[in-house]
């Protein structure tokens, strides 16, 4: 039997996650008050506009503009509006107010999160974000808490739906990248600005997020490397294809010595990567999203689901709510998040990788070897060479000849990388320098 009065509970927009969150929650609420030992009353879900179409069932009486007065009455707040204001606004004044926050915003949690965690901690309330990163996947809690003990190394992952989509789409249906966006956005797996989801700042934003919780240090957005996909063209897709490879838009996490102090650091990345077409990463389809963990005890873990999607992202929007609701329930304050460590941050020329690289060379004798040496200059590393020759011009001319070399590395710095290519595009022998793309999973 249910003792505890009611917890109020105020949403805070009904796009595609909350028009789920809303319906799941009221739908289930009978079940999810038993598991919390306290009933979940909506008290009513902020949005802008009261006609807008919704994705799910709503109580029309349930839809309210005035989002301040809605969160003023309530002891648990969901922040599913996305962008920065007011979402920032409210949740301070959530916070402030005594409620206890949820949050699926990654933008706001990684360019505000330290002032927020602050404010939390001060007034003894916690802000929970399960669905801030990889949608429907847990991954917050097990870095937060299930990791808690154990010394987290790197993490590597798809942490993008819409991107990952889009990049499936280009390597198995031949889209274009703006055909597979279109489908995207029409899934609801895009953000309201897709530039977001294209450019990396989505991607960045939840780098930033699990950086921070892995290696107990706060890092900003800014200090993520970020590049995204709108580059990538079908022929890489096709190239990578050929040489075994898939292209994917990655977030790398690492610890790492510093090569210019010696001293440990943190360093996050996000940009596209060649994947070998058997690694985990590669069977990594649709929108789903897939994050691996290397710890010092734990070894490798891979956690895997749906990265993107209304009901998906409700679902865990909905399990931070029950232990929200549970922390109600038994009371005390929340637990502060720790970024005890305080490493620095790296920039990208600490990082070291491996690349592929394919070049337009002339086809004369020597070039090879001109290119070679171009590459052990800067103490990088040739793995392996492919050539194919392409005639241009179509004649006898041998000056018009051209071939196609696609060079890989063993791992370099990026800073070696940087100067090699720099010095390529320089070379007389080298017509353009086609890609350049980091190779990761070997
Ligand atoms: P949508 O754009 O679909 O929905 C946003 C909702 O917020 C709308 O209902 C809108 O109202 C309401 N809203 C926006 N601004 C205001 C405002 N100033 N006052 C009141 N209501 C407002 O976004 P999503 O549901 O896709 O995303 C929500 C959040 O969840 C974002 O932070 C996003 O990054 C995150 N997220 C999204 C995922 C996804 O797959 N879509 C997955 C994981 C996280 P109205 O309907 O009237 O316009
Ligand atoms: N636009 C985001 C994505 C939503 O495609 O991954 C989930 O965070």
């Amino acid at each position: 039997m249910i003792e505890y009065r009611n917890l109020k509970i105020a949403i805070l927009g009904a796009g595609s996650v909350g028009a789920q969150v809303a319906s799941l929650l009221l739908e289930h609420g009978e079940e999810l008050a038993n598991r919390v030992g306290a009933g979940l009353e909506v008290v009513g879900i902020a949005v802008r506009d009261l006609d807008a179409p919704r994705t799910a069932e709503i109580p029309r009486e349930l839809l309210a503009t005035d989002a301040r007065s809605l969160i003023l009455g309530a002891d648990i707040v969901i922040e599913v509006m996305g962008g920065i204001e007011p979402a920032r606004e409210y949740l301070e004044l959530a916070l402030t107010s005594g409620a206890d926050v949820i949050t699926a915003n990654k933008a706001l949690l990684a360019t505000h999160g330290p002032e927020l965690f602050a404010i939390a901690e001060q007034v003894g309330a916690q802000l929970y974000y399960e669905a801030a990163v990889g949608g429907a996947i847990p991954i917050i809690r097990p870095l937060r808490d299930s990791l808690a003990g154990d010394r987290v190394h790197r993490i590597l992952g798809i942490v993008n739906g819409t991107t990952n989509y889009i990049l499936d789409r280009m390597d198995r249906d031949g889209d274009t990248l703006e055909q597979a966006l279109a489908a995207a956005t029409e899934l609801g797996y895009a953000e309201a600005d897709p530039t977001a989801d294209i450019d990396g700042f989505d991607a960045a934003q939840k780098a930033a997020i699990l950086a921070s919780l892995a290696f107990h240090t706060t890092v900003a957005v800014d200090g993520v490397h970020r590049e995204g996909i709108r580059t990538v063209t079908r022929d890489q897709v096709v190239a990578a294809q050929r040489s075994g490879f898939v292209v994917k838009l990655l977030a790398v996490c690492e610890r790492l010595v510093d090569p210019e102090t010696g001293r440990d650091g943190v360093s996050a990345r996000v940009h596209p990567a060649l994947i070998p077409a058997g690694h985990p990463l590669a069977a990594v389809h649709g929108a789903n999203n897939a994050v691996f963990v290397e710890a010092e005890a734990a070894g490798s873990l891979m956690f895997y689901g749906a990265g993107a999607g209304g009901r998906q992202t409700a679902s865990a929007v909905l399990g931070d709510l029950v232990s929200a609701a549970r922390r109600h329930v038994v009371g005390g304050p929340g637990v502060a998040e720790s970024t005890h460590a305080d490493l620095p941050i790296l920039p990208i020329s600490s990082v070291s990788t491996r690349y592929q690289i394919t070049l337009s060379v002339l086809d004369r004798p020597g070039v090879l070897a001109q290119i070679a040496t171009l590459f052990s200059e800067h103490g990088v590393s040739v793995e392996a060479v492919q050539q194919s020759v392409v005639t241009v011009g179509g004649g006898e001319d041998e000056e018009s000849a051209g071939a196609t070399l696609v060079i890989g590395t063993h791992r370099a710095t990026e800073k070696a990388l940087a100067a090699t290519v720099a010095d390529l595009a320089g070379s007389p022998v080298v017509a353009r320098v086609e890609s350049v793309l980091r190779v990761e999973g070997l």
